[in-house]
Formats: structure tokens, sequence, C-alpha cells
């Protein structure tokens, strides 16, 4: 059939159009250093949509010879086989902007997601696209039925998979809890048009949660065993936790609650600090105490509401430094202007230090955000 590698050309965006189209599936998969798997894995899609209208999207960020083996693959291929290559500079979000990229260049209704390590059966494409029916998600879950999450390699990866599960469920009991066995699964299918894509963040972490906690979906699973990495490695790493926690965070959080959380930490920070310079064996004056506990938690907040807060709202325009200049300007001022009402509790009224020291930081905490909100961001 049509078997070519086509490299990237940018899809009609029109809804109408694909509600129309033809085919019956698109499988998006997205692909960094699969080489050794990319062949196999398009040969058994072959197989497994044989009769089928549908087309296989490859998402590749690779740095081996991925592309070399999807063009290969396509160029005998009995489905249309499509690549988005993108170099380093374009790898926004990586792999669920990866996947969100797929997503928008597919062709069809009904979009399947799958790792393409081999991890995903692709033998279970076809059930997994027809278990949608009238539905609007099917999930292939490890934790449905008999489904396995053998391919898991550690028991830490086990461990760390089962918990963020429950996290998530517990932290969307509608959405996901009540719907979904496995949220954090890589391998799904989902109507397009019950999908509203300008609502995902194109750098949450995990794709299905952000399709998943963004909208009310009716949902399938089909049971499935997670198998084993034949070759290739793994991509996991820590840097997933964190993607992971600020993904949560953005989900669930407005952006004057995330605001306030930062703050709160922020405020225990400074009065850790502040009880250890006092007290401690330093027996630092609480004068110069509260300068060197301010400018603590004033770097504090500055990373976390980099990251959890604004990260959104920062445009390309200004770089770090300038933004940590206005943050430290503006919230050393306040300092400042806290100290003498520090002074005056604690010489007159003859309030503990850390406490007078809490008293001003409360009064303190609105002035700090309107003045991020409306100056620095
Ligand atoms: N394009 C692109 N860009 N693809 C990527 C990237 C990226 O930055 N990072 C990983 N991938 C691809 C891999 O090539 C593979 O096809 C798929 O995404 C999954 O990556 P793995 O590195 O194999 O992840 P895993 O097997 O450890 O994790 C699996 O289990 C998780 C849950 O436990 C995946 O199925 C995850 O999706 C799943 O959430
Ligand atoms: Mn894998």
């Amino acid at each position: 059939a049509g078997a070519t590698a086509t490299i990237w050309a940018p899809p009609a965006d029109d809804e109408d159009a694909r509600a129309g189209s033809r085919l019956d599936v698109t499988v998006v998969v997205p692909t960094f250093n699969e080489g050794t798997n990319v062949v196999s894995l398009v040969t058994r899609l072959c197989a497994a949509l044989r009769g089928r209208s549908a087309e296989i999207v490859v998402v590749d960020d690779s740095t081996d010879d991925t592309p070399e083996q999807v063009s290969r693959a396509a160029a005998w291929a009995e489905l249309p086989v499509r690549m988005i290559h993108r170099e380093p500079a374009e790898r926004v979000g990586g792999l669920s902007g990866a996947v969100s990229a797929g997503i928008l260049a597919s062709d069809s209704d009904f979009v399947v997601v799958m790792d393409g390590d081999l991890q995903h059966p692709p033998e279970l494409v076809p059930a997994l696209r027809d278990a949608v029916g009238h539905g609007d998600l099917s999930v292939a879950s490890r934790y449905a039925g008999d489904g396995r999450p053998s391919g898991l390699a550690s028991t830490y990866r086990r461990w760390v998979s089962r918990s963020s599960t429950l996290i998530v469920q517990a932290c969307f009991p509608r959405r996901v809890g009540r719907v979904c066995t496995d949220p954090m699964t890589g391998f799904f299918c989902f109507r397009r048009s019950a999908i509203e894509m300008s609502r995902l963040r194109p750098r949450g972490f995990k794709i299905l949660l952000e399709i998943l906690a963004r909208h009310d979906l009716r949902v399938r699973e089909l049971p499935f065993t997670f198998a084993e990495r034949l070759a290739g490695e793994s991509k996991a790493s820590w840097r997933n936790g964190v993607a992971f926690v600020h993904q949560m965070v953005n989900l669930r959080m407005g952006r004057m609650s995330r605001f306030a959380a930062v703050g709160a930490l922020g405020t225990l920070v400074n009065l850790g600090a502040m009880a250890l310079l006092v007290n401690g064996p330093l027996e630092v004056g609480y004068v110069l105490a509260a300068i060197v506990a301010a400018e603590v938690s004033m770097l504090h907040n500055f990373v976390l509401q980099e990251r959890f807060v604004f990260s959104d709202l920062r445009d390309g325009t200004y770089r770090w430094p300038r933004r940590l200049a206005h943050h430290l300007a503006f919230n050393s001022v306040e300092a400042l202007i806290r100290l003498p009402l520090l002074v005056l509790l604690v010489e007159t009224v003859h309030v503990w230090a850390v406490l007078a020291q809490g008293i001003t930081l409360a009064v303190a905490f609105l002035a700090r955000f309107l003045f991020a909100s409306r100056v620095v961001y």
C-alpha cells in the first residue's frame, strides 16, 4: 500500500475533516533510541491491524539510528507510516510533548498511544480500539483483572508505580479513581473529538493523566501484561518523579493556592533558620538572624515559585537572573520594612523573637503575592 515515511508535514487542523476520516485508527508511538525495536514493532502492528484502515505516526527524539530504521520499515510496511523527527531544539515537553505532537498530527478520530519498545503488545491494539465503542477512552491496564506489571524491572519501580497510582486516584476520585485502575499507563486509545487538546499542558508528564483529570470521560479498561523490555533501555529517571509532582500540583491547585503553599513552606524555612540562628550555638543577635533568615527563605521561594507557580507565565523575553533580581529587590525591601515591626514587638511588647518574626511574616504575605503577580511575572 502507500508505504512512505513522510517526514513531518503539518496536519490540516480541521476537526470535521478528521471526524469524517476514513481511517479507523492512528497509532501514535513516541520513540527515543528504539532503533533495535521499531522494525519489529511496525511488523507486528501491521499484522495485528491487517484488514483495517490505519496509520502509524512515530514521534522520534532519537540520537541513534531509529529514523533510518523507521524509514526502512515504512518502505515495505502494509500500513502508512509517518514520522515526526524532532531535533534537540524542538523536543518540547519530552515524552508527553512527543505524544501531543503525534496526536495533533493524527488523521483519524481514534488515536492509540503506545510505547515503541514492545513492552506494550501490538496485538492488543485492535481490541483497545474497539473497546472505546460508544465511549470516549479505553485504557490498557496493568492493574485491572488479570493484568500484570511484570515488565517493571525492579521492586522499587513497582512500588513507585503502585503508590503514584494510588495518590492520583485519591486526588481525583471522580475523574480517575472511579473509572481507571492505571492512570499512569502509556497504552490507551481515545476518541479525539471527546478531548480538548488545548486544555492539556504539553509538558504535563503523564499525558493520560492530563486527559483524564481535565475531562469527564466514559472509560473502559482492558487488562494486559506489561512485557519485559527485550532491547534498549528505559528512559525513566528521578526527573520523572519531579515532573510528576509538578503535574499533580498544576492539575490540582490554582495559582493563588500554589503561591500560598510556597509562601507557607518559605515561612517555615524562615522561622526554622531564625530559631537555629538565635538559639543555636552561634547565638546570632535577632536582628541579624532575621535578615539572614529572610534571604534564605527568599531564595527558597524563588526556586519553588519558578517551578511550580509561574512556570507557564515565564516568557522568553527575560531570563531568570532578571526575575531573581526583581524578586530579591522587592522582598528585601519588604523584609527591611518588617524589621522595625519586629524590633517593636520584641523590645516593647517583649514577644519571643521567633514568634515576632512569625507575626511580621503574616502581615507581609499579601503584599508579596500582589507584587509577584503584578510586577515580576
Ligand atoms: N519521542 C520521545 N521523546 N519518546 C520518548 C522519550 C522522549 O523524550 N522518552 C521516552 N520515550 C519513549 C521510549 O522510546 C518508549 O517508546 C516509550 O517512550 C516509553 O519509555 P520507556 O523509557 O520505555 O519507559 P518505561 O518502560 O520505563 O515506562 C513505562 O511505564 C510507565 C509506567 O510505569 C511507559 O509505558 C510509561 O509510559 C509508563 O508511564
Ligand atoms: Mn519501556
